[in-house]
């Protein structure tokens, strides 16, 4: 018989409700470090929606937005060090100010590889919003402008987060249980 998606989930460590508190003071603060701007919120697919989409709503500024898929992982739970670009902008940036949004930074790898990549369009600003820091992991000088939690060294999952693909429609986050991806 196949079981719920939750039978997969040792344990809830950011709950829906404290998320979107959260989510609702991110957006309050960037409000008000942007006045008078019209940032410019690059997400980084595929982990970063769900988060995005609540942001962005929190955020009351003239905005727009655009999307990359960056690559660093294949299927497993920790990085390859190898970044690939597999969808650009669709955009020039020169004289934008860019807010990458992240799910998770971990070993910083992709953030500190997309943050070059994107300097030498000339964007006016770039600052990263994160929804979660795991500042244990990390391999590079990369650090957040804007980091929603801080979590222990732990694989997660929920809230746009995979493992393999799945678990992205989970509302909370959720530490994955190691026989899950130990199998
Ligand atoms: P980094 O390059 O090591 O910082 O990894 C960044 C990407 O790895 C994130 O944007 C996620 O897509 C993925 N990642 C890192 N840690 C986790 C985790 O605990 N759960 C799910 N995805 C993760
Ligand atoms: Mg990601």
């Amino acid at each position: 018989m196949t079981g719920t998606m939750q039978d997969g989930i040792a344990r809830v460590l950011v709950s829906e409700e404290t998320l979107q508190q959260r989510v609702r003071e991110l957006g309050a603060q960037i409000t008000a470090d942007y006045r008078g701007k019209k940032p410019f919120f690059l997400g980084v697919l595929k982990g970063c929606f769900v988060f995005m989409a609540d942001l962005i709503r929190c955020v009351d500024l003239p905005c727009s937005l655009d999307f990359m898929v960056l690559s660093s992982y294949g299927g497993g739970t920790s990085t390859s060090g190898a970044v690939e670009i597999r969808k650009d902008l669709t955009r020039d940036i020169a004289g934008m100010d860019v807010i990458i949004v992240e799910d998770i930074i971990d070993s910083g790898i992709t953030l500190h590889y997309l943050r070059e990549y994107l300097s030498r369009r000339n964007p006016a600003s770039i600052h990263i919003v994160t929804l979660l820091n795991k500042p244990e992991c990390r391999r590079t000088e990369i650090e957040p402008d804007y980091s929603g939690f801080t979590i222990p060294d732990a694989f997660v999952v929920g809230y746009g987060l995979d493992y393999a693909e799945e678990y992205r429609n989970l509302p909370y986050i959720g530490v994955l249980k190691p026989e899950v991806y130990e199998k």
